[in-house]
């Protein structure tokens, strides 16, 4: 790995400050009680927010790290996580509350679930699921688009003890296969189609090429969503609304083990295998659930919540299944696309449904921001108090316009820094007790511990002017409730991927830049491994690279991130064609870039392809990607000393 001086590059630094409001501080759920109490005893305040979850076991010792990194939390606790989500709300008279405003991409099709509803259907579900024939510790694909039924699908999983591994629908098949054979899931669910942009697509085909011959899948539940055409395997294949209505609305539902496994999420690593983010059960849902309602502020009588992300991501398992529902607050889900049919359309639901808390990427943000602000001032927004960024380092500039386009100049910006195998937020402002700058996430929440750190894992001094010694490595110093457990099938891969950067130390090295501010603030710079972060999407070159190598026109590909306005980050590929495929260039680039849509999905094309006759490589075979970005990005050369051959960078630019 590359030394973190020379490849990240710097912030903005020290901006002022947006410090609380009198009116937000004074009644915000947080207050800087939180930080001195998880200071004073971390285990003890996190013993407390467990007890926000009903147990049917009381835990003992809260965590148990004596064989880290493989962290037990709440040990010998027993919790069923739906019952949480679900069935408690409806016990306190809370059951004619809504839990989820869904609205479907088609203007007019929506749904309101009360909780009363939603606790009837997954108890449906989940007796419809044990019907065929699953039993906790079995694993289940989750192919759909936003439809409830695919929360409603998590939620029944969540209440048999059945892991979902919960695949993007913008994902290609083979993408798909992968994850089913790697989980070995014993059942896929999905939707006959979806609408993307007004039109309905079939999923369900995806489906079917994922899932030939693959023996583990027994069946696959189909739910119907858009009415087209959809072959149907005999004895494999079932209609959801054939099975999931007929079943009974009564569920028991079971304690499971505070570290019983809860799902499994599949992300890019540095490698072209995705590597499957375990997840359990006590410590995800405790984390969740204090973070949601601390960062969020969330007044469950009054607010009207909207987290922008797809189910896909860790986002949406966070922060719009598990995170919301324990907290029983009110949502609104929204299927589609963000300007389909119009530019609008978000606007009109946030309007709609009188939306207090938004939480979206800042990839959207700037979107909205090349839209104009004119779209913004037709609609009255009136009603929201919070707005919340996640996904990538947002810009000082789309931070401040979102805070004067939505925010009217006054509502708290939560900047979230956390990823997939953190499960939930670590570093954010808590609204109404910290100041905000515009770019920085801020400072650990209370219990969490994060630090920078140089090459050497000495601790960069928070508040000093290091000049060019001044990005470090983001680590976490200790263990949180819901650090992810494992990757799937490879505990030597977990060790190596995230523990072994700063072994001595026990540090979880999180993949990210980092530098401190003037304050002492976290200002995260990015990515400092293979992981590309496209519009708040991580990819991994090597998966790009694998995708165009297996074409077979390709003899070699390396890909790299440059930046990119609109979405952060964009993938240049260089790739060297084989002698029998050089005849026609630039049909040879479409073909390439659709051959990385099929082998993964439309969000990991390509924006650039560039055809070259070599690779920049060291002596050890190694392709300097740094090299490749600074080509990518136009900039002066970095040192090439290392190259075999410094020429190659002419014929590299030509074809540029
Ligand atoms: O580089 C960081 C960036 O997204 C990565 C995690 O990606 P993923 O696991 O897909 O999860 C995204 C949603 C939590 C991180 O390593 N990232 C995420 N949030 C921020 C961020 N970078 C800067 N600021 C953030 N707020």
């Amino acid at each position: 790995m590359p030394s973190i001086v020379e490849t990240a590059a710097s912030a903005d630094i020290d901006p002022p400050a947006f410090p609380p409001s009198d009116e937000f501080a004074a009644s915000a759920n947080a207050s800087a009680e939180l930080y001195d109490e998880a200071e004073r005893d971390r285990l003890a305040f996190w013993d407390k927010q467990a007890r926000r979850l009903a147990w049917e076991t009381p835990f003992g010792e809260v965590l148990d790290w004596s064989e880290a990194p493989f962290a037990k939390w709440f040990v010998g606790g027993k919790l069923n996580v739906a019952y949480n989500c679900v069935d408690r709300h409806v016990e306190a008279g809370n059951g004619d509350r809504v839990a989820i405003h869904w609205e479907g991409e088609p203007v007019g099709d929506q749904r309101t679930i009360t909780y009363a509803e939603l606790k009837d259907e997954v108890s449906q579900a989940a007796n419809a699921l044990t019907d065929l024939g699953l039993v906790a510790g079995d694993r289940v694909a989750i192919y759909m688009p936003m439809v409830p039924e695919a929360i409603v699908a998590m939620l029944a999983c969540a209440r048999l003890g059945v892991m979902h591994s919960v695949v993007f629908a913008g994902f290609s098949a083979s993408a798909l296969r992968a994850r089913v054979e790697d989980a070995e899931a014993k059942l896929v669910i999905t939707t006959d189609g979806q609408y993307r942009r007004g039109k309905a697509a079939s999923l369900k085909e995806a489906v079917d090429e994922a899932v030939k011959d693959q023996e583990c899948v027994e069946h696959v539940l189909v739910v119907r969503r858009t009415g087209i055409d959809t072959a149907m395997t005999e004895g494999r294949d079932v209609w959801w609304d054939e099975v999931v209505p007929k079943a009974s609305t009564d569920h028991t539902p079971e304690a499971f083990d505070a570290e019983h496994p809860l799902f499994l999420l599949y992300t890019s690593g540095t490698t072209g295998k995705p590597k499957g983010i375990m997840h359990t059960t006590g410590g995800y849902l405790t984390q969740s659930s204090y973070t949601h309602f601390n960062v969020f502020d969330v007044k469950p009588e009054t607010d009207v919540y909207w987290c922008t992300a797809d189910i896909g991501w860790v986002t949406g398992h966070t922060y719009i299944v598990y995170g919301p529902l324990s907290n029983g607050v009110t949502q609104v889900v929204y299927e589609g696309t963000p300007t389909s049919p119009t530019e609008h359309r978000h606007f009109e639901v946030i309007e709609k449904y009188g939306v207090t808390i938004y939480y979206t990427a800042p990839t959207l943000i700037r979107t909205f921001m090349k839209l104009g602000r004119q779209i913004a001032a037709e609609h009255d927004l009136s009603s929201l108090r919070l707005l919340g960024s996640v996904g990538e380092p947002i810009n000082p500039e789309a931070w401040r316009w979102y805070r004067t386009v939505f925010g009217a100049d006054k509502t708290p910006i939560v900047d979230t820094w956390w990823q997939t195998e953190t499960g939930s937020i670590m570093i954010s402002p808590l609204p109404g007790v910290t100041d905000a700058k515009p770019g920085s996430a801020m400072t650990p929440l209370p219990g969490i511990s994060a630090v920078i750190v140089d090459d050497d894992g000495k601790q960069l001094e928070p508040g000093t002017d290091h000049g060019e010694q001044a990005n470090g490595y983001l680590v976490l110093d200790k263990p949180w409730p819901s650090m992810l457990r494992g990757i799937w099938g490879d505990p030597e891969r977990f060790k190596e991927t995230y523990w072994s950067r700063f072994a001595e130390q026990g540090w979880y090295f999180a993949g990210d830049g980092a530098r401190y501010g003037a304050d002492g603030e976290i200002w995260v710079l990015g990515r400092i491994d293979d992981v590309m972060n496209i519009s708040g999407h991580r990819i991994s070159t090597a998966e790009v690279e694998s995708a165009l190598v297996g074409h077979s026109g390709v003899a070699e590909a390396a890909v790299v991130g440059a930046s990119d306005e609109q979405t952060g980050q964009a993938i240049c590929a260089f790739v060297i064609l084989k002698a029998s495929a050089k005849a026609d260039d630039a049909n040879m680039v479409e073909e390439l870039r659709a051959e990385v849509a099929k082998e993964i999905s439309p969000i990991a094309k390509p924006r650039e392809i560039h055809v070259v006759p070599e690779l920049p490589k060291t002596r050890s075979g190694k392709i300097m990607r740094r090299l490749l970005r600074d080509v990518a990005e136009g900039r002066e050369l970095g040192d090439t000393s290392t190259l075999v051959d410094p020429s190659v960078f002419e014929a590299i630019r030509a074809s540029k």
